[in-house]
Order: structure tokens, then C-alpha cells, then sequence
């Protein structure tokens, strides 16, 4: 009878779907409590100008966190804490964001042209390092649905020097010619991207 032969591949079914997600739960290094005051539980950040980490590629996180300790990046409100912060715990936080799920599209993203998103990027090649999804690799950051505030504050950090980052200065390069009505657009067509 067909409802007896279905029964186990129902129950296979169900087994396959419970392990997966606790596989894909990466174990939260002690410290990672400190960081969700700002950066959200579970990397997703529901405060201004504070970035979502989760998603983030590992190398990335971990060459910003050295970077903040050893002064090459402005730390702002993380002075304090990113201090203490021995290579070993930047290193399991550099696996345990990388290896949660990305933000969700930020709800509150302005609507924008694409086409004139994209006559912006374009010329600029951020696809090249970024990837064409903004889902970042290796010591390129993840764009794909990072909040806006953040976005327009790197971009403009960029942009005065503020900031110079990894990849030969590659990000002052790109932005030095950016109005700032292109990189609120920009920032609100990226935070919007699955
Ligand atoms: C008091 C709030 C606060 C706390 C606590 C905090 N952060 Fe941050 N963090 C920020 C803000 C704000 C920025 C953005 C700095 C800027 O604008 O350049 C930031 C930036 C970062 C960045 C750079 C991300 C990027 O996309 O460039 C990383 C990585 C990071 N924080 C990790 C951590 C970790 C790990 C901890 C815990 C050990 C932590 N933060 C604790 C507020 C905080
Ligand atoms: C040649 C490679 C390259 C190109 C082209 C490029 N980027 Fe980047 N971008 C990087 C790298 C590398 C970083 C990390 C810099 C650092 O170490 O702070 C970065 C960082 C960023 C950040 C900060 C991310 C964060 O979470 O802190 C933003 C925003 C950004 N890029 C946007 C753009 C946009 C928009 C464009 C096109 C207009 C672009 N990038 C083009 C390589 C590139």
C-alpha cells in the first residue's frame, strides 16, 4: 500500500532537515557576547552605523580586527575593547562570522535606480574585487545587505583617507571621485542585495 512505503522516506526527510541547520550553528567563542551589544546576536547589527559581521569572509574580520588593535584603523568605539583581543580570539571570531548565515536585504534600504547604481559601480569594477553578488572573498569585504549608514560612513572614510584599508589603497582609489549622492545611492542599492 503506498502510505506504508512512503512512511520512511517522510521520516528520512525529517531527520535530514533537523541536522543540517545544527551543523551549519557555529559554537559562539565566549567573547562574541561583548560584540553583539553592538554588532547584533548572531552578527546581524540592529544599530546605526554599527556593521553586521555575520557572512563576513573569515580573512577579512580577522585583518580588520588587527588592523583596529594596531591603530592602522581608526577603532572609534571599539578602542577599548579590540585591545584585549589576543590573535587567538580573532581568529575564532574570523571563523565564527564567517560561518554565520548573511543578513537578510536591510529592511529599510531606500529604493533606488539600479541602472544608475550601477553606471556608478560599473566604470569602477567593484564587482572585480567584491564579486558580482557583494558577498565578498578573502580581504574584501561583504556588501550584500549591509546596513547603509555603515556603507556611506566606509565609503567616506575612504574617500578622505580616513581610512586607507588593504589592497594597495585599491578603496581610495575608487572613491576619491565619488559625490556624496553617489555613495548614498550606492549604499542604499547594496544594502538592499540578498
Ligand atoms: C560599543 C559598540 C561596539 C562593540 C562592543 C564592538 N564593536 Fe565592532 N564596531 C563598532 C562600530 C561602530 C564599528 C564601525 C567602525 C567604523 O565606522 O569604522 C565596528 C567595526 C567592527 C569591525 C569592522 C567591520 C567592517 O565591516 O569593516 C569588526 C570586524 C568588528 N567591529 C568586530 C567586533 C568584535 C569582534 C567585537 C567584540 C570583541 C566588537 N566589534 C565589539 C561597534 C562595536
Ligand atoms: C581592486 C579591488 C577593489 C575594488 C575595485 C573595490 N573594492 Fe571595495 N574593498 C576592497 C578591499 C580590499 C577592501 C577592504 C579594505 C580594508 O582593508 O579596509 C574593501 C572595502 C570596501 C568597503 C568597506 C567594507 C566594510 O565592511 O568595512 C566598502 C563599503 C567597499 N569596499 C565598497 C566598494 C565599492 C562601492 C566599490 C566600487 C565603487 C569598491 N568597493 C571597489 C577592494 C576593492
Amino acid at each position: 500500500m503506498v502510505p506504508v512505503k512512503a512512511v520512511p522516506l517522510v521520516l528520512i526527510g525529517i531527520a535530514l532537515a533537523a541536522s543540517a541547520p545544527a551543523a551549519a550553528q557555529p559554537k559562539a567563542p565566549a567573547i562574541a557576547q561583548t560584540c553583539s551589544a553592538c554588532h547584533g546576536l548572531k552578527g546581524v547589527s540592529t544599530t546605526k552605523d554599527s556593521p553586521s559581521l555575520a557572512g563576513q569572509p573569515d580573512v577579512f574580520t580577522q585583518y580588520q580586527l588587527v588592523f583596529m588593535r594596531d591603530g592602522q584603523r581608526q577603532p572609534g568605539v571599539m578602542a577599548g575593547i579590540v585591545k584585549t583581543l589576543t590573535d587567538q580570539n580573532i581568529r575564532d571570531l574570523g571563523a565564527y562570522y564567517a560561518a554565520l548565515p548573511p543578513p537578510p536585504p536591510f529592511a529599510k534600504a531606500e529604493p533606488v535606480d539600479a541602472d544608475k547604481a550601477n553606471a556608478v559601480m560599473g566604470p569602477r569594477r567593484c564587482g572585480n574585487c567584491h564579486k558580482e553578488d557583494f558577498s565578498g572573498q578573502g580581504e574584501t569585504g561583504r556588501l550584500a545587505g549591509q546596513r547603509p549608514d555603515y556603507l556611506i560612513k566606509s565609503l567616506k572614510d575612504f574617500r578622505s583617507g580616513v581610512r586607507r584599508g588593504r589592497g594597495m589603497g585599491a578603496m581610495m582609489e575608487v572613491s576619491v571621485t565619488l559625490e556624496d549622492a553617489d555613495i548614498v545611492l550606492i549604499a542604499h542599492y547594496l544594502a538592499a542585495k540578498p
